[in-house]
């Protein structure tokens, strides 16, 4: 091992923290995962956020926080059915508010990276029929309209839509988020006008920001087959890689939605509506196909012995999954990249500390093969409502935990591991020694000065 080596990465990288309105903000009930837990079945404990991190109030207690860890960086969004509480209603105070909490991090030296969709539909859209209604892209794009001419000024990136695949899967597909449909057809339907709300938000900031850098974040998987014998896992696998991680990505580069086994969808006006990138990388998952499962069940997830995995349905920590993602999206789209996040639900922090590690080296190393990856935004800041597992005290995700009856906050080891990170704009021998030193052979063992 050479102790000179330091993975340091470029001077202009960005080194962030991600968060959303509705899982830290509190108080929002216009929205429909406030709606899901008063009609119940969706959620932990039929818990909507609450009060949550209470950033409508204190935002900037944590934005201290944030630049006392060194961060230059910080994903944030804006909460659609606050600021448009009615169709065509604007309240402007809550825009005002969310100008004085973005301008807080300008002057703290953090690029906000602004999100304009994050999950959440105001109450008034999703009564009128929601992702499915083709207005829908109309309606969106006025909100966008509304925000990035109110706070356009204040930062260059923006982020347009959160995970358009996850919220398409779980919401029309597998029943599991609010109203719980089962049925292709809409999700196809929700599918193409979520990527044409996309493009019309692409432009619109292009149109009034200069400099604008626009992109949106990718949930990516890694979908292995779990019985490497068997050609139904492989097939399976194949199938789900397909439409998990690549059908909505090439619809909004190449401007056509591709389903397997249906005629191709064409939307040329979203073709090439990314500048950039983002990945959200979490976890690895291994199919396994079931015979007689029914038409909704013929696969489910099978796990190793012997991997780290995260609790309940979480995959499996698989910190080559990051440089594989990153490798294969260069190749494919040769596009920048961002990590819009990654995180490990961990409320003991055992493991988030060799997480961060392992991730990094790994981010580091696809780096050094000239692939351009332009930040990394933690998955979270602090804890918050985790959307199907609400408050569950195994997802809690932050470099700082939150007592939710108290609002205080606490640093977690990995919090003190993450500042010496952005302060020294990489890992050192010295910080992996002090934080985390099982890993020092496994990341400086090969590393020469
Ligand atoms: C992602 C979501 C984010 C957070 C993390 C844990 O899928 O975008 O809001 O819940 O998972």
């Amino acid at each position: 091992m050479n102790p000179d080596a330091s993975l340091i990465f470029p001077q202009a990288f960005r080194w962030g923290t991600a968060t959303s309105s509705y899982q830290v903000e509190g108080n929002l009930t216009n929205n429909d995962w406030w709606l899901a837990a008063q009609e119940g079945g969706y959620i932990y404990h039929d818990q909507s956020a609450g009060l949550a991190c209470d950033w409508w109030n204190r935002a900037e207690e944590d934005f201290d926080r944030m630049a006392d860890l060194g961060l230059n960086a910080h994903r944030l969004s804006i909460e659609w059915s606050r600021v448009e509480p009615k169709p065509g209603v604007w309240d402007e105070a809550a825009i005002a508010r969310y100008r004085e909490m973005i301008q807080g991090l300008v002057d703290r030296g953090i690029e906000p990276m602004i999100t304009l969709h994050h999950f959440t539909n105001p109450l008034w859209m999703v009564e009128r029929g929601g992702w499915e209604n083709p207005e829908a892209v109309d309606w969106f794009a006025s909100y966008a309209h509304k925000i990035v001419s109110a706070l356009g000024d204040l930062t260059p990136m923006w982020c347009t839509i959160n995970e358009p695949m996850v919220m398409i899967g779980q919401t029309y597909a597998l029943g599991r988020w609010r109203p719980g449909k089962r049925d292709l057809n809409a999700a196809i339907r929700a599918g193409v006008n979520i990527a044409r709300a996309h493009g019309a938000a692409y432009h619109i900031i292009h149109d009034q920001v200069e400099k604008a850098f626009v992109g949106f974040a990718k949930h990516m998987i890694i979908w292995e087959p779990h019985r490497l014998w068997m050609p139904n896992d492989w097939v399976a696998a194949w199938l789900v890689r397909l439409l998990f991680n690549r059908l909505f990505l090439s619809s909004v580069i190449d401007g056509v939605l591709r389903v397997p086994g249906r005629r191709a969808i064409r939307i040329p006006e979203v073709r090439n509506t990314v500048d950039w990138l983002g990945v959200n990388y979490y976890q690895r998952y291994r199919i396994r196909t079931k015979l007689f499962g029914g038409r909704a069940m013929f696969m489910e997830l099978g796990t190793r012995p012997g991997i780290l995995k995260g609790p309940g349905d979480w995959g499996e920590i698989h910190p080559p999954g990051l440089s594989l993602t990153l490798r294969h999206l260069w190749n494919k789209y040769r596009l920048p990249l961002i990590i819009t996040e990654n995180g490990i639900p961990d409320q003991a922090d055992e493991h988030r500390p060799g997480f961060i590690v392992t991730h990094l080296h790994e981010l580091w190393r696809t780096m050094q093969e000239e692939i351009p990856v332009y930040g990394y935004y933690f998955w979270s800041l602090v804890d918050n409502f985790e959307w199907t597992e609400g408050y569950d005290p195994a997802f809690s995700f932050g470099l700082f935990e939150v007592d939710f009856e108290t609002q205080e906050r606490q640093m977690r080891p990995s919090g003190e591991l993450y500042k010496a990170i952005c302060e020294a704009g990489g890992l050192t021998p010295a910080i992996v020694a002090e934080h985390t030193p099982a890993l020092l052979p496994a990341v400086f063992g090969s590393v020469r000065a």
